[in-house]
């Protein structure tokens, strides 16, 4: 898929790599010769990406991971180093989108959300980054999403979780520079993780690129940023939407 050596020889863990965006990016990863870690909380999900992996040639582990527990995120990170050696790039991206009126969310559903879009996160990076820290360093993206600057009702606590990611992307960014380990967001707008095939002519056309996006989209951001040739770029958020946060929505 691509030919570059970059990613040859790198450990890469991605976080919800059983689906969508997760699968894509691992498939991606592992096509470019990284050695590829799929941390998903549905075994069977990271197990079919893993023999997807395998049927192309490329090299996949599955680590069974819930990032809402601390004690499964330091296990995905020490077995990780266990079996791999070292730990080059993790890329953020387990999460759930719920919407549900404010007046009707419950405390324990804020919650829930919360620990796993933004509290999963902080636990991976700093986990991860201990490894990397002691290899000499590492790259990390956080997957958050244009909803952590826009809006539709009733998405608050995916839309607060979110926005939680971009600022804790540019927190850790400046702790852990000093330990060469770079830390990045995606912000994807619509990527579509289903049949492609069934989407209207409608759905292509209001976005400003003349399409819907797909998770190898993401996977290109993914490149672009844990690229060892792009260690300048830190602390930033890419926003990979085919332009639909940038138009005006008045009706005429
Ligand atoms: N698809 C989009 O349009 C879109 C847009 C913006 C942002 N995002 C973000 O991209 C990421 C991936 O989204 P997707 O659409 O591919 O989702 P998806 O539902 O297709 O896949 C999510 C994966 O995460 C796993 N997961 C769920 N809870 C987990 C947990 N507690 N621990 C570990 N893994 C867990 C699921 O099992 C699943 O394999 C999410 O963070 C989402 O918020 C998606």
């Amino acid at each position: 898929m691509l030919k570059t050596k970059e990613f040859s020889e790198k450990v890469v863990i991605v976080t919800g790599g059983g689906h969508g965006i997760g699968r894509g990016v691992a498939k991606m990863y592992a096509a470019a010769g990284a050695s590829v870690v799929i941390a998903d909380v549905n075994g069977t999900a990271a197990e079919e990406t893993r023999l997807l992996i395998e049927q192309e040639g490329g090299k996949a582990i599955v680590i069974q991971t819930d990032v809402r527990r601390p004690t499964d995120v330091a296990a995905l990170m020490a077995e990780t180093k266990w079996k791999l050696g070292r730990i080059d790039i993790l890329i953020n991206n387990a999460g759930v989108s719920r919407r549900k009126s404010p007046y009707e969310l419950s405390v324990e559903e804020w919650d829930d959300i919360l620990n796993l879009n933004l509290r999963g996160v902080f636990l991976c990076a700093r986990e991860a980054a201990r490894v990397m820290k002691e290899n000499g360093g590492g790259a990390i993206v956080n997957i958050a999403s244009t909803r952590a600057m826009m809006s539709e009702p009733n998405w608050e606590a995916y839309a607060a979780s979110k926005g939680g990611i971009l600022s804790l992307t540019h927190a850790l960014a400046v702790s852990l520079g000093p330990d060469k380990i770079r830390i990045n967001a995606i912000s994807p707008g619509w990527i579509e993780t289903g049949d492609y095939a069934l989407l209207s002519n409608e759905d292509h056309q209001q976005h400003p690129a003349g399409r819907v996006g797909k998770p190898e989209d993401i996977g290109r951001a993914c490149f672009f940023l844990t690229s060892p040739g792009n260690d300048f770029i830190s602390g930033a958020n890419l926003v990979v939407d085919g332009g639909m946060t940038r138009k005006m929505i008045y009706l005429d």
